[in-house]
């Protein structure tokens, strides 16, 4: 057996394998209404059939003005919740598990999706200003409004609010996106957050905002795990690090997070990231042999063979793929093959189509 076939349980809850669909946008929702359609279900599904073990589902936002763009998936509605029901049940009767990623991209909100412009939108685009934990703009975004220590308050209600109807809408997990520069990583990140009320200074007023929402969403989801996305490193001299990341992942962990999603960067522009085959290995890897919690690492995982000697040789629990799923939606069931593991969970549909039998 293979470690990447291997089961593992997270808060009493097994994912068949370690092969994970790592969390990707589809700018997708074409009336601008947050509400997830037909090519998310076709989308999702097909990884479920393609033989993955968890996947998450892309960055979800908790509230209107969090979309990266308006084009973003929503959890702020009822008529959303609605919506992710019967993809949920799909890709579970497929036999992979469901997480959203709860999302607010603060000041990086109200941007063109890739297909259909450039850059920020203004209000006379359809675009919005965005919140942040400061009053500086990311480089040619929109000039976002500083919250209120009172409007943290309610942020952090909103993210509560959400993980509780992530509940209804059928998922088996939720993750928190507190990585890629978003409105949670501005809040960890020392060079956003140059706040002065308990939000800001210390490393542990700086992490209170997400210690805060994993504290009260642990009170409100019952047992479903929860996963967190962070960035352990922001490249930059005074900026947030890997040591930062283990401190700050400990005390989520006591608060009742039980998964270490790592990835990197995003928090400022300009700076060098180091990007080649399993580039954020070694970050995953430190923090996997600092941590109690199962950790994943993602980041051009493009072979089979690659993904397993992570496994191996590191005490990653978890490997995530990203564009290689675009790519090849079916390459869990490949990888299989290729590692010479038999599985059990090639759709009946599709078992004349295994690779050993012609
Ligand atoms: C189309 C696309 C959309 C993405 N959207 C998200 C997202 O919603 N949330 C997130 O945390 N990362 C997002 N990412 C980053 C991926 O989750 C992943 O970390 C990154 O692509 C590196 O992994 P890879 O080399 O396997 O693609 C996105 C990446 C791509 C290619």
């Amino acid at each position: 057996m293979t470690k990447l076939f291997e089961p593992i349980t997270v808060r009493g809850l097994t994912a068949r394998n370690r092969i994970w669909i790592a969390p990707m946008c589809q700018y997708s929702c074409e009336n601008k209404d947050g509400i997830a359609n037909t090519w998310h279900m076709v989308h999702l599904g097909s990884r479920a059939i393609g033989g993955a073990g968890v996947i998450i589902c892309e960055a979800t936002s908790v509230s209107p003005e969090g979309r990266i763009s308006p084009w973003d998936t929503g959890i702020w509605n009822e008529d959303q919740v609605l919506a992710w029901q019967p993809i949920n049940k799909f890709i579970k009767e497929h036999g992979a598990l469901s997480a959203i990623q709860l999302a607010h991209a603060g000041r990086k909100a109200s941007i063109f999706r890739a297909w259909s412009g450039d850059g920020a939108m203004t209000e006379t685009d359809g675009g919005w200003q965005p919140v942040s934990a400061t009053a500086e703009a990311f480089p040619e975004y929109n000039t976002p409004h500083e919250l209120s220590t009172e409007e943290v308050y309610q942020m952090i209600d909103s993210w509560v609010s959400a993980a509780e109807r992530s509940v209804r809408a059928g998922f088996d997990m939720v993750e928190i996106h507190a990585a890629h520069g978003y409105l949670v990583h501005q809040f960890l990140s020392p060079l956003t957050n140059q706040r002065s009320d308990e939000f800001g200074g210390s490393a542990e007023n700086r992490a209170r905002f997400l210690v805060e929402m994993v504290k009260r969403m642990r009170a409100v989801i019952g047992e479903m795990p929860i996963l967190i996305r962070f960035s352990a490193t922001d490249y930059q001299e005074g900026g947030f690090t890997v040591a930062d990341c283990a401190e700050v992942a400990r005390w989520c962990y006591e608060a009742g997070a039980d998964l270490f999603d790592i990835s990197s960067g995003g928090i400022i522009a300009g700076v060098k990231i180091p990007v080649g085959p399993g580039y954020q290995v070694p970050l995953s890897k430190e923090l996997a042999e600092e941590l109690e919690a199962p950790v994943t690492t993602v980041g051009l995982i493009t072979s089979s063979e690659q993904a397993e000697r992570i496994l191996q040789e590191t005490e990653i629990d978890v490997i995530m793929i990203g564009r290689l799923s675009l790519r090849d939606p079916y390459w869990p069931l490949r990888a299989a093959h290729e590692l010479g593991v038999e599985i059990d969970y090639w759709p009946n549909q599709y078992v004349r189509g295994t690779y050993p039998s012609d």
